[in-house]
């Protein structure tokens, strides 16, 4: 029997990922962070020298050895058998890593691997961009999170300020609306909740606030926790 399955949507700067990892915990579920793929795959690109102006390159490039890990209290990512879970938040990753998952031979390899670990006897909440439309349609919940520009630009640079960055908050906004519009026009996958998902404003909810909501909305959907 298949555990219950969470697909979490939605942009940056909403809570995706601290919010996607508490639920995990309190539904005893392992915990898949597809952003993190795409970021192994980016990294292991930037090593070879890859030309990330180049989609060709990029899909001859594609075929990564890559495995994260499920523990939703301890980042595992690794490249064939190195560990990068720090390495793949870096700037440098984080700057490249949109070229690369614009790349429909990346997106399909790697949407097959989301597949297969997703699959088994285990609850999961998988985290990402386009898992509700895309790589788990059939998904038990799907949740869209969603926070004004204005509040993820507030979030991203209260961080900056946090690791001695600039304090630049009219900066920060104008580039999550850049980023906003590429990612929702693109061609492929654009980020857009599903149908059937549940679109979750977390703008004026702290973190415990949009567990809670969520935690009650895979009650509701799922008919009773398993
Ligand atoms: O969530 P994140 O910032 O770690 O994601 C890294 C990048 O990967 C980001 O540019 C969006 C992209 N991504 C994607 O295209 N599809 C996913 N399912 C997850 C992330």
């Amino acid at each position: 029997m298949s555990g219950l399955v969470v697909a979490v949507d939605g942009p940056a700067g909403t809570g995706k990922s601290s919010v996607s990892r508490s639920l995990a915990r309190a539904l005893d579920a392992h915990y898949l962070d597809t952003g993190a793929m795409y970021r192994i795959a980016t990294l292991s690109m930037l090593r070879a020298h890859v030309d990330l102006t180049d989609p060709d390159a990029i899909a001859a490039a594609s075929d990564v050895p890559l495995s994260v890990g499920h523990d939703p209290d301890v980042d595992r990512a690794y490249l064939g058998g190195e560990d990068v879970s720090a390495e793949i938040r870096g700037d440098e990753v984080t700057r490249a890593v949109s070229a690369v998952s614009a790349v429909p031979q990346v997106r399909t390899r790697l949407v097959a691997l989301q597949r297969e670990l997703a699959s088994g006897p285990d609850n999961v909440v998988v985290e990402g961009r386009d898992i509700g439309t895309v790589v788990l349609p059939d998904a038990d919940v799907k949740i869209f999170l969603t926070a004004s520009a204005e509040t993820r630009a507030r979030r991203r640079n209260d961080q900056n300020v946090a690791v001695g960055l600039v304090d630049d908050y009219e900066t920060v906004l104008a580039d999550v609306r850049r980023r906003d519009h590429l990612d929702s026009t693109r061609a492929l996958s654009p980020l857009r909740p599903a149908e059937d998902a549940v679109i979750v404003d977390t703008s004026d909810m702290n973190e415990a606030e949009v567990v809670a909501h969520l935690l009650q909305l895979v009650e509701q959907r799922s008919g009773a926790v398993r």
